[in-house]
């Protein structure tokens, strides 16, 4: 397998506190081509495993390499540009006062032409459908549209791969299927997935690996 496809997370250390232990050894690889699901019970580490890849927490031992880097040579800012981050609870990542700014902000910043900004955050808001909420405040969006917005942003700069915590929590059946359906044209995009779910038909949908945490540790890893 190319290295550039791959993240792996070699013989990783990380506990909050010094006397709970969490992640100890760990090693995992994870490639863009089969979307792979973490399940596991609460408090099992998922979503600290997802913050530990995106550099939000860094590692106590080992190392984290992303597409060949090692996430300790590189910024915040870097890690995103290859993955892109959908927290459990949208609001959490939504800053500005419409959804088209909030799609084009943080690519405007970083010194993307404007005109071509725009156009991908177009053709973002089609793909997610938020035609009508295009200039609406993103704090009066419903659940589902918040959500839709995460995944867009995450998907502005073009990342090889997704990381989704808990992407169906408090959705119902309905943008659930929404949600299945963006997910599947990802696939078409070649975009690479990881997403942190218990949502039993979500797993079967999506999972083509499962990996069970518990405790910190690897204790199933299976194809499906
Ligand atoms: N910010 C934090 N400070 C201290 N302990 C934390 C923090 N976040 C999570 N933990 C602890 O780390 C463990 C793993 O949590 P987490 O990664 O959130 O698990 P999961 O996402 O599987 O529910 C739990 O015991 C949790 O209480
Ligand atoms: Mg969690």
């Amino acid at each position: 397998m190319i290295m550039d496809n791959l993240i792996e997370i070699k013989n990783m250390k990380y506990q909050y506190h010094k006397d709970k232990k969490l992640f100890e050894k760990f090693s995992l690889q994870l490639d863009c081509k089969r979307t792979t699901v973490i399940t596991g019970n609460n408090a099992s580490g998922k979503t600290t495993l997802s913050k530990l890849i995106m550099g939000i927490l860094k590692p106590l031992e080992g190392d984290i390499i992303l597409f060949g880097d090692n996430s300790k040579n590189m910024t915040l800012s870097e890690i995103g540009q290859g993955i892109g981050y959908v927290f459990q609870y949208p609001e959490r990542q939504l800053f500005t006062t419409s959804v088209i700014d909030e799609l084009t902000f943080a690519e405007i910043l970083k010194g993307e032409k404007k005109e071509a900004v725009m156009e991908k955050a177009e053709e973002m808001i089609e793909l997610f459908a938020l035609e009508k909420a295009r200039d609406v405040y993103p704090f009066f969006l419903s659940y589902g549209e918040k959500k839709r917005l995460a995944i867009a942003s995450a998907l502005m700069s073009n990342p090889k791969y997704l990381i989704l915590d808990e992407p169906t929590a408090s959705l119902d059946k309905d943008k659930i299927i929404n949600l299945s359906m963006i997910l599947n044209k990802l696939e078409e995009k070649n975009v690479g997935k990881l997403i942190i779910t218990h949502d039993k038909n979500f797993i079967k949908e999506h999972g083509e690996r499962v990996i069970h945490l518990d405790g910190g540790r690897i204790v199933k890893d299976e194809a499906n």
